[in-house]
């Protein structure tokens, strides 16, 4: 059997482990034939992006961050004729089934082309972890790490400067990163997207602070992170520029800035900002995300050898299970209050 192998969306530290992990099962235990198509759902969209891969290719990959298969936020049902364009090269290439590996965008994806006869199956990739229906996506382990490393890094500056230092990091329109990396770094404040933040409140915490006697505050701000202003007490998002991906997404950030501007202005205490970026995305994943992305890889191939398309590899507690792909077109997990409560604790 030919299986096709994809990643789209953002990249991700641990891609190449699940990508590794298909190739070494698919040719040695299973006797497949597996192809990589290049730069995400593009790849099914243009000629000459299918290409054999075999296990040379898995060589000295399993460290290394980004994709060798690369990557595009290509959304071929956006595109006239674009499903069409992916079915047909399919058939032309002989694929018989696909393994998608990505966040929601790539899986809805997915989900739609399994509605349209497809034989495929997803593997849930993003430092965001925002993914429905499982508890991790790999990544997120490597940005959690790196944003914290950032924020124990930033504690000495700022206690040196008595500066307030805000770090403003990814997770689209969920707090997983700013919430994890801002616990295991004892931040002084977090902001999140799922809680609109007060200005007023988040100033008085950070006074409270300094008047007990600490001369600097570390705050972790989510990039998808609102703003309760008197025209949109729900909440205003702040957006770079307002254009929009395939998929519909607005580019975030600049909450960082917004919150470091305000906190100088009414408190008068010296404010810096770090946009943490891509740097998140970059580099080698933790062990943590190379043994789930390979656990994905192996649990994704032999869904395909079951025949039991239409499903994700998904993590539940300590096991990796199938979960439908339609049910999580359409949602996001997002952190729950719970949580955020239990946050709130070291704030201020
Ligand atoms: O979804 C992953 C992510 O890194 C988000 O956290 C972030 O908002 C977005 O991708 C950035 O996208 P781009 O790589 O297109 O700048």
């Amino acid at each position: 059997m030919k299986v096709g192998v994809l990643t789209g969306g953002g990249d991700c530290p641990g891609l190449n482990a699940v990508i590794r992990a298909i190739i070494r099962k698919g040719i040695i235990r299973y006797g497949y034939v597996v192809y990589g198509i290049y730069q995400g759902w593009k790849g099914l969209m243009k000629e000459g992006l299918v290409r054999p891969l075999d296990l040379d290719d898995t060589s000295g990959i399993l460290p290394k961050g980004g994709t060798i298969l690369r990557t595009s936020r290509t959304n071929p049902f956006k595109v006239d004729g674009g499903p069409e364009k992916v079915l047909e090269n399919l058939k032309k290439n002989n694929i018989q089934a696909l393994i998608a590996i990505g966040g929601d965008d790539t899986l809805s994806v997915a989900a739609k082309l399994f509605e349209l006869g497809v034989k495929v199956v997803g593997v849930p990739k993003t430092i965001d972890n925002d993914i429905w229906g499982t508890d991790r996506t790999f990544g997120f382990d490597t940005a959690v790490n790196i944003a914290t490393d950032a924020i124990d890094r930033l504690h000495t500056t700022a206690e040196s400067h008595n500066r307030v230092m805000v770090i403003e990091v990814m997770g689209r329109h969920a707090g997983w990163i700013a919430i994890e990396s801002g616990l295991a770094g004892g931040a002084d404040m977090i902001l999140i997207p799922e809680r609109p933040a007060d200005l007023e409140k988040v100033c008085m915490l950070i006074k409270r602070r300094h008047e007990r006697g600490k001369d600097f505050s570390i705050v972790v701000a989510a990039e998808g992170t609102k703003v309760k202003t008197p025209e949109h007490p729900e909440g205003m998002v702040i957006t770079q520029d307002g254009s929009v991906d395939e998929f519909g997404h607005v580019r975030l950030g600049g909450i960082g800035n917004y919150v470091a501007q305000e906190i100088e202005k009414r408190l008068g205490y010296e404010s810096r900002v770090v946009i943490l970026g891509h740097i998140q995305r970059g580099g080698s994943p933790t062990a943590f995300d190379r043994n789930l992305g390979t656990r994905y890889g192996l649990f994704a191939i032999d869904l395909v050898h079951q025949g039991k398309f239409g499903y994700f590899a998904a993590l539940k507690g300590s096991d990796i299970v199938g979960v439908p792909l339609a049910d999580m077109a359409g949602k996001t997990r997002t952190v729950d209050d719970e949580f955020y409560e239990m946050a709130e604790v070291f704030f201020g």
